[in-house]
C-alpha cells in the first residue's frame, strides 16, 4: 500500500463517529485555516461569464424567440431567460462560437432579417441557420441583461480585413461608410467591446493549425483589430486545447505581448472517452467519482499553463481565459446528437463549485472564464421546453456564488480526508473564501463525497463577523435534477448549521452538498 492509501485510509477510519443514540455514523472530520488577513487577488466578476453559441437550441429558442413569437418576449428575446439570466448577475457572454465562430461571416447577420441568407450550421447539426440573430441582437442582448461583451472573431475562414471591418461595425464612433451600416441598421452610438477572441480552437475546428502557424496568423490578425483611441477591447488568443502546455509556450514566447489574455479549454468527461462520456442522469457512484477527479483536473492545468506564462509574463499581465469548460455527457436520449442538450444534475452542482473555488485560487491570473454553454447545450444555467423554462442545479451554483464576482481572494487551507471511490481519490471537501467590496468575508464549502456528511473546523485569521448565515444546495440523491414538470427538485435553502465560537467556524456539511456563508 502506498503510503498516501494509508494515510487515507487511516484518516477514514478516524472519520466514523459515534453518535449519543449509540448508532454509527460516518462523518468526515475537516479542518481549515482562513487568511482573511492575507488577502490575494481580486475575482473579476468575468469569472462567472457564460458561452452561448449558435448552436442547438442555444440561441434559437434559448434567447431568441423572435418578435412575432407566442412566447412572452420583449424584441424577440425571451422574458423568462433574461429574467433568470439577470438575477445570477451574468457579467460576460461569449459569443458567436465555438466551432461556429470560424465560419461565421458577420456581414451576414446584419441589416434587414428578411434579407440575410440562410446557411447551412455545418459546425452543428447540419441544420439551417437563418442569421436572425447577428452582431446587432447580440449587442442589444448583452446589455439587455447587463453582460460585457465577447465576440471570438473568424480566423479560420475569414480575413484580417473582415474581421478589421466586422471591429469598425461594433465600435467606431466615425461616419465611415462601415459605421454608418450600423446606424442603417438602428445603432446610432457604438457599443461597448470589452474582449475579442482571434479565433477559437485553431488547432481543431478553427482550422487544424499547428501552434507555430497560429502564433504567426494571431498576430497578423490582432494587429488589425483596432478600436478608437480612449476605449479598450482587450484581444484574446486561441490557446490550448486541455493539457497542451506546448501550445501555451509557443503562443506565449511567440506573441505574449500582443494579446492581453490566452484562452485554454478543457471539458470534463466523466468516462474519459470522447465515444462514450456517459448519461448525465443515470450513473453510479463509480461514475460520480469519476467525474469528481476528471473535473479537479482543472487545477492542475492552470498551475501548468500558468507556470509557462510566468516564464514569459512574470508581471501576470496576461490573463488566463479558461472560456470554455464544463462537463459533456451523452446527449440526452431522442435528442439531435449535434444539439448538445443534456441534463444537470447535482453531480454538476458540485463538480461546477469545486471548479469555481479553483478559478478563486487562481484569481491572479484567471480573470475571465465561460461556462459551456449558457441555455440548453452542455452545462447549462438554463433549459427550455418551447415556452417552458427550468432552472439546472448548475444555475443554482451560479446564484449561490453571486458574492464572490468581484470579491478579493483569500487564502482558505484545508486539510482533511480523501474521498476515495474504487481507483479514485479527491479531497472530500472543497473550500474557497473571499472579501466584497462591502467587507463581508463569504466562504464556500463544497462536499464532493455523495453519502457522507463532513463536519469542518476553520480557524479564521482576521476575520470581524461573528455569525454565518447562507444557504445549501443539496438532494437526496447524486442524480437528482429538475424537470419541467419538477422544476424545484433541486433548489437552495437557507442553511444554518455553521457557528462562529471564538477564532473558530464549525459548519456541518451534508453529504454531495453547496454551501456559501456569509461572515457577519
Ligand atoms: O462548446 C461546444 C464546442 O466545444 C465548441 O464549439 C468548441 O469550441 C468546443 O470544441
Amino acid at each position: 500500500m502506498k503510503l498516501t492509501t494509508l494515510k487515507h485510509a487511516l484518516v477514514a477510519g478516524a472519520a466514523i463517529a459515534i453518535l449519543a443514540t449509540g448508532v454509527a455514523s460516518a462523518q468526515t472530520a475537516v479542518t481549515a485555516t482562513l487568511h482573511a488577513d492575507q488577502p490575494g487577488a481580486v475575482i473579476q466578476p468575468e469569472v462567472y461569464g457564460q458561452f452561448a453559441e449558435h448552436l442547438g437550441r442555444g440561441i434559437y429558442e434559448g434567447v431568441w424567440v423572435g418578435e412575432d413569437s407566442k412566447i412572452p418576449n420583449t424584441k424577440g428575446y425571451r422574458n423568462d431567460v433574461v429574467a433568470a439570466l439577470k438575477a445570477i448577475k451574468v457579467p460576460l457572454v461569449r459569443w458567436p462560437g465555438g466551432c461556429f465562430a470560424d465560419d461565421y461571416h458577420w456581414r451576414e447577420g446584419v441589416g434587414p432579417r428578411d434579407k440575410r441568407p440562410t446557411k447551412v450550421n455545418v459546425s452543428w447539426g447540419g441544420v439551417e441557420e437563418t442569421n436572425a440573430f447577428g452582431t446587432n441582437e447580440f449587442m442589444e442582448f448583452a446589455e439587455l441583461i447587463g453582460a460585457k461583451t465577447y465576440v471570438a472573431g473568424n480566423v479560420g475562414t475569414g480575413s484580417p480585413q473582415e474581421m478589421a471591418e466586422w471591429v469598425e461595425y461594433m465600435v467606431s464612433p466615425t461616419k465611415s461608410t462601415i459605421a454608418n451600416l450600423r446606424r442603417a441598421n438602428g445603432r446610432e452610438q457604438p457599443w461597448k467591446l470589452d474582449y475579442f477572441g482571434v479565433g477559437n480552437e485553431n488547432w481543431g475546428c478553427g482550422g487544424q493549425m499547428t501552434a507555430a502557424h497560429y502564433t504567426d496568423l494571431y498576430r497578423n490578425f490582432a494587429e488589425f483589430i483596432r478600436v478608437p483611441q480612449g476605449t479598450k477591447t482587450q484581444k484574446i488568443a486561441g490557446g490550448a486545447n486541455s493539457d497542451d502546455y506546448s501550445w501555451t509556450e509557443t503562443m506565449m514566447a511567440g506573441a505574449a505581448k500582443n494579446m492581453d489574455q490566452i484562452s485554454v479549454h478543457y471539458y470534463t468527461i466523466p468516462s474519459g472517452r470522447w465515444s462514450i462520456k456517459g448519461s448525465a442522469t443515470k450513473f453510479d457512484e463509480q461514475v460520480w467519482a469519476d467525474t469528481m477527479v476528471q473535473a479537479l483536473r482543472m487545477d492542475e492545468m492552470i498551475t501548468k499553463h500558468s507556470a509557462i506564462m510566468d516564464k514569459y509574463d512574470p508581471q501576470k499581465r496576461v490573463g488566463l481565459a479558461v472560456d470554455e469548460w464544463g462537463i459533456w455527457h451523452d446527449v440526452e436520449p431522442g435528442t439531435n446528437p449535434g444539439f448538445l442538450y443534456q441534463q444537470n444534475t447535482m453531480r454538476d452542482a458540485v463538480a461546477a463549485a469545486a471548479t469555481l473555488n479553483i478559478f478563486h485560487k487562481h484569481a491572479d491570473r484567471v480573470r475571465l472564464t465561460a461556462i459551456a454553454q449558457m441555455v440548453n447545450v452542455l452545462q447549462a444555467m438554463i433549459l427550455t421546453d418551447k415556452d417552458r423554462m427550468v432552472l439546472t442545479p448548475t444555475y443554482w451554483v451560479y446564484d449561490l456564488y453571486k458574492p464572490f464576482q468581484g470579491a478579493t481572494s483569500l487564502p482558505l487551507e484545508v486539510d482533511g480526508p480523501a474521498y476515495v471511490m474504487g481507483k479514485d481519490s479527491v479531497p472530500s471537501v472543497s473550500a474557497s473564501a473571499g472579501r466584497d467590496t462591502a467587507g463581508v468575508v463569504h466562504v464556500a464549502l463544497v462536499n464532493l463525497n455523495p453519502n457522507t456528511p463532513a463536519t469542518v473546523k476553520i480557524k479564521l485569521a482576521g476575520v470581524a463577523g461573528k455569525s454565518a448565515k447562507g444557504r445549501v444546495l443539496t438532494a437526496s440523491t447524486m442524480s437528482a435534477h429538475n424537470t419541467f414538470d419538477a422544476p424545484n427538485v433541486v433548489k437552495p435553502a437557507a442553511f444554518n448549521d455553521a457557528q462562529i465560537k471564538g477564532a473558530t467556524l464549525t459548519v456541518t456539511l451534508p453529504a454531495k452538498a453547496v454551501v456559501v456563508l456569509d461572515l457577519t
